[in-house]
This record gives C-alpha cells, sequence and structure tokens, in this order.
C-alpha cells in the first residue's frame, strides 16, 4: 500500500468531527482539534511550524503572549494527568488566557452529572477553549458537539492523543530535521495506546515507514489490514531504526492479564543498551511518559545521550500553544 492510500484508509467516520470554517486564508481550517485523522499533511506541518515559534517563547525571560488575552481557557480532565494538563495550562497562560482547572474528583460529575449536562454547565460559562481528556474514546466529539467554544482532545480513551503526536514530531523534526522517510519503531502496548494510534496516522501522513513492535496479544486485531510492518521481535524490529518510541503498558485499560510477569516483559520488550544497538548508531529514544523504569525501558537507556524525553515535554507546552493559537483565529473576533 502506498502512502497516500495509507492515510486515506486511516481517515475513517471520526473525520466528521472536524469543521470547516470559511476562513480559507487561516493556516489552520478547522475549529476544534479532536484527533490528527482528518488532518491533512499541510495542517500538521501548520502547527509545527507555528510550534517551532513558540519554543522560542518559551524560551525567552518575558514568555507571555497576548494572543488569548480576555479568553477563558477550561481544561476538563476525567483521567489523572501530569505532563498533559500542566503543559495546557502553561500554554493557555503564557498565551493570555484565563486558565481554569475542573477538577472532576470534586465536581458534580462525582454526584452522576452526565457529561452532556456537564458540557452544558461549562458552555453556560462562555469559555473560548475547552480542553478535555476523558477516559472513554468518542467522549471528546461528543462534549465538541454539545458546546459553542473551540475543543481540543487531551486524550480519550485507547481512541486518539492528537497533542502528543504533535509534539513527538515536533522533536522529531528539530532532531533530524525532517520526517519523511525516517524509520520509526513504535513499541509496546499498542492495543491500549492512544499515543500509538495518533502517531501512526500522523507519521504515516509525513512520510516516515512506522514499524510496530509488541507481542501478538497487545496489538489491536486486524491491525494488519494498515500494512504497518509488525515485528514480535524487538531486536528485528529494531533494526536500521532512527526512531525508537516506547509505550507504556496501560494497565488501567487492560481486561484481565496480558503480559505474565514484568520481568520477563522486560527481558522481550523492554528497551535497554543492548537491544537499543540492534537501531541506527544514532537512533533517538521516546517515550510520552509516564514512564516505568525497568517495565519497557531501563534507566541507563532513559537517561542516556540518545534520550529525547526531556525534550519531549519542553515541545508539549510549544504544541499546545500552538494548537490553542491556531484554534484561537477562528473565535469571534479572532
Ligand atoms: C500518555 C497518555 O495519557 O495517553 N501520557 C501522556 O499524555 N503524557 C501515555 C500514557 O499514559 O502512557
Amino acid at each position: 500500500m502506498d502512502r497516500s492510500a495509507l492515510a486515506a484508509s486511516l481517515r475513517c467516520a471520526y473525520s466528521d468531527g472536524f469543521k470547516m470554517t470559511d476562513t480559507p486564508r487561516s493556516v489552520f481550517p478547522h475549529r476544534h482539534l479532536l484527533g490528527i485523522e482528518g488532518l491533512s499533511p499541510l495542517d500538521i506541518q501548520a502547527l509545527l511550524d507555528l510550534a517551532d515559534s513558540q519554543v522560542e517563547v518559551s524560551r525567552q525571560v518575558e514568555k507571555r503572549k497576548t494572543t488569548l488575552r480576555g479568553r477563558t481557557q477550561i481544561n476538563l480532565f476525567f483521567e489523572p494527568s501530569t505532563r498533559t494538563q500542566s503543559s495546557f495550562e502553561i500554554a493557555g497562560k503564557r498565551l493570555g488566557a484565563d486558565v481554569m482547572n475542573m477538577a472532576v474528583a470534586s465536581s458534580s460529575v462525582k454526584k452522576g452529572e452526565t457529561l452532556i449536562d456537564t458540557a452544558a454547565t461549562l458552555n453556560a460559562m462562555r469559555p473560548d477553549i475547552i480542553v478535555v481528556r476523558h477516559y472513554a474514546a468518542g467522549a471528546v466529539h461528543l462534549l465538541a458537539q454539545k458546546v459553542d467554544c473551540a475543543v481540543v482532545n487531551a486524550g480519550d480513551g485507547a481512541h486518539e492523543h492528537p497533542t502528543q503526536a504533535l509534539l513527538d514530531a515536533l522533536t522529531i523534526r528539530r532532531n533530524k530535521g525532517r520526517i519523511d522517510g525516517l524509520i520509526v519503531a513504535i513499541c509496546g502496548d499498542i492495543l491500549h495506546s492512544r499515543v500509538a494510534r495518533s502517531n501512526m496516522i500522523l507519521l504515516a501522513a509525513m512520510g516516515a515507514q512506522v514499524r510496530l513492535v509488541a507481542p501478538t496479544n497487545l496489538l489491536p486485531p486486524g491491525i494488519a489490514r494498515l500494512g504497518f510492518p509488525t515485528f514480535t521481535d524487538m531486536r528485528k524490529g529494531l533494526e536500521g531504526a532512527d526512531i525508537v518510541m516506547m509505550l507504556r503498558l496501560q494497565r488501567e485499560r487492560m481486561n484481565g492479564s496480558f503480559v505474565p510477569s514484568v520481568k520477563e516483559y522486560f527481558r522481550f520488550y523492554g528497551l535497554d543498551q543492548e537491544k537499543l544497538s540492534y537501531a541506527k548508531p544514532d537512533a533517538l529514544v521516546m517515550h510520552p511518559g509516564p514512564m516505568n523504569r525497568g517495565v519497557e525501558i531501563s534507566s541507563d537507556v532513559a537517561d542516556g545521550a540518545q534520550s529525547l524525553i526531556r525534550e519531549q515535554v519542553e515541545m508539549g507546552v510549544a504544541v499546545r500553544m500552538a494548537v490553542i493559537e491556531a484554534l484561537a483565529s477562528h473565535l469571534p473576533n479572532g
């Protein structure tokens, strides 16, 4: 399957969530960011270019912009999060928005309020942007249909995590100078990972050669149809790779036992220096975090010279600033 056919086959019903606006001059012609599915390579490139300039803003002493002045951003997280929630908060504040973190644990959601009622309640407060993370795939699309503001998907179940894929792409592009033609091995719990799914779509759309490395029971059924080479032998899967992207075992999404023991999982699928030596000598290692050291990655690799893990966190703020700024250009008076 050629790359454009692959990218097309990855676009499905979810692309309906993208509302085209009538401002053709906009660099990013979407009202919401609900997934990577439905974005064109040009949309992705526009966000990465904008994010590059936001990196510079964040490295200055004076980090405050005014693009979002007077706007209200609500972060609505139904699942625990450290880096995603804090980087959305920092991103909104650096753009000058008023940012409110809604603590779901102490909200009416705990009293049985439905997602739609929560959306209607928040909508009545006239926010401009809502950033949502939810444990159910599709919940963010549903919420986007019920509110008047822009919605950003900060991760919905095992479905998509678009800003993670964008920050990964930005990190790769800044270190390798390109994405096109690179061999990227995505390794670990692909079955439960929204990060893997968004990355597969984005990297294929941008011309990378994506490989999947996992035990058979951690690969989604029917994955072969998408045409990505899959490997159950990690050393073979890493051979000649430019980028090794590790994933956490998503135990909270597992029904039953998927791995016999952590020790055995690490032996076959944990990234250590020996397995990494099968990749290109200048291969770079990524992980979206949170990391489980000694489960999917050894400490010496995570903290080693080939690791981009800390840089990914920095790029997370820049990408989220870019996404918020791009969506804000479609708000009334944007
Ligand atoms: C990822 C997530 O929440 O999907 N983490 C993140 O956003 N940094 C990956 C994970 O939880 O393993």
